[in-house]
């Protein structure tokens, strides 16, 4: 028995090696979801501060600290993204649509969101949270042509259809959703921005405002384009929506709060003081860049003839598919990384010092491999080169 569970453990710790080796050393990641976190916030992440409890009671004893590194967070993220209220107890971006549609729409309510189909998350669509909620879902028109929320018709739909709530950001959003133009005025609904890909954009001041363009809440995954743990986060502006959120809170859709997760974020929200503009504008030039050079190869990127992209994703030109999953399945046999969905996001390899011309070889490999000029054994050992290039990170406070 000993000797078998022996063989477990090794098994286990080699599994874990492997990945680390692979997805560090031998690949480029360009999944848009997905980003690196510092050496010390992944100390923190590790710190004790993950097997504790805590309740805002103090019913646990021992949890002197825990308050500490929430103002200490909470601060922070006040300051990064200029607002009075935030809630770093969500445990992912999942967790914050969850909270926000249960606790401001009431089952048989209309809610209006960019359909799954035009790239809005699927999670919140008559597919998940809306058919599971009970909620009407209602889609946003969208111009395929500029990949966004067509205004007008928008603006005639948000005032025609008596609805509860208004969900902007997108799991696809090559460029800023027209919020300002699509809050004023219109209703009474609670609008609420989806920032879990553009956070960090966001954080860096370089995509939109969503409190100062007219949202009450603002919400999303903190390991996206922001490069922090895997988490969630609330912010707003508003006494009575934010109010709402935080009674109901704990224990109503969290209980304890993972504070190692959030001493991390701690950490990560200070290096976003400090390089968000910088790290945000990288990140956007790089997915022009990026997607300059494969449409210069011949690859297809919806948006040209508006620059491609003003956010961390670019979105190739296939329809099909099978079409999509070939590249994606071609590819990661080269070592580079991107989702089925032939999302291609610049987050991780700006994070890892790669610029303009780094997404130039980026670019001839992956229309090499697309194109069927480049075997993926031969991709694989430029990636594995570049890869090993690129090991430091950038954009952080770590020496
Ligand atoms: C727009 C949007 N919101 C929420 C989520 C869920 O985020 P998380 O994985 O943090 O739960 C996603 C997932 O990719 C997303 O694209």
């Amino acid at each position: 028995m000993d000797s078998e569970i022996a063989g477990l453990v090794d098994k286990l710790t080699e599994t874990v090696r492997r990945h680390e080796e692979w997805r560090r050393l031998e690949c480029i990641n360009l999944i848009p979801s997905e980003n690196l976190m510092s050496g010390a916030a992944r100390l923190l992440l590790a710190s004790d501060f993950g097997h504790r409890y805590s309740a805002p009671d103090h019913f646990y004893m021992g949890s002197r600290f825990t308050d500490e590194i929430k103002e200490f967070a909470e601060d922070l993220a006040r300051k990064v993204f200029r607002c009075r209220y935030v809630d770093v107890s969500p445990l992912s971006g999942h967790v914050c649509n969850i909270a926000t549609l249960l606790l401001f729409a009431k089952r048989g309510d209309r809610m209006i969101s960019v359909s799954p189909n035009d790239g809005g998350y699927p999670g919140i669509s008559h597919l998940n949270l809306g058919r599971i909620l009970g909620l009407q879902n209602i889609y946003f028109p969208f111009d395929e042509d500029t990949f966004n929320i067509k205004t007008d018709e928008a603006l005639k739909l948000l005032s025609s259809e008596n609805h509860s709530l208004t969900v902007f950001g997108s799991s696809l959003i090559p460029f800023p959703h027209p919020v300002r133009e699509l809050t004023h005025n219109v209703g009474d609904a609670v609008k609420i921005y989806d920032g879990s890909h553009v956070l960090g954009l966001i954080a860096g001041g370089r995509f939109q405002d969503p409190l100062r363009e007219g949202c009450d809440i603002l919400m999303g995954s903190t390991h996206k384009s922001f490069f922090g743990p895997q988490g969630g986060i609330i912010l707003s502006n508003n006494d009575a929506v934010f109010t709402r959120i935080k009674e109901n809170m704990h224990l109503g859709l969290v209980d304890n709060i993972h504070w190692n997760r959030v001493a991390a974020l701690a950490y990560t929200l200070m290096e976003a003081l400090k390089f968000g503009s910088s790290y945000a504008d990288q990140v956007i030039r790089n997915a022009q860049a990026l997607a300059r050079s494969l449409d210069d190869r011949g690859i297809p990127v919806r948006g040209k003839q508006h620059g491609f992209s003003k956010s961390h994703q670019l979105i190739l030109g296939y329809e099909e598919a099978q079409e999509k999953e070939k590249i994606a399945e071609t590819l990661e046999h080269a070592g580079i990384i991107i989702d089925k969905g032939i999302r291609i996001g610049t987050c991780e390899a700006t994070r890892r010092g790669m610029k303009e011309n780094e997404m130039d070889e980026v670019a001839e490999l992956i229309s090499g491999l697309i194109q069927g000029k480049l075997r993926p054994a031969d991709a694989k050992v430029k990636v594995t080169a570049l890869s090993k290039e690129h090991q430091a990170l950038v954009y952080t406070l770590d020496t």
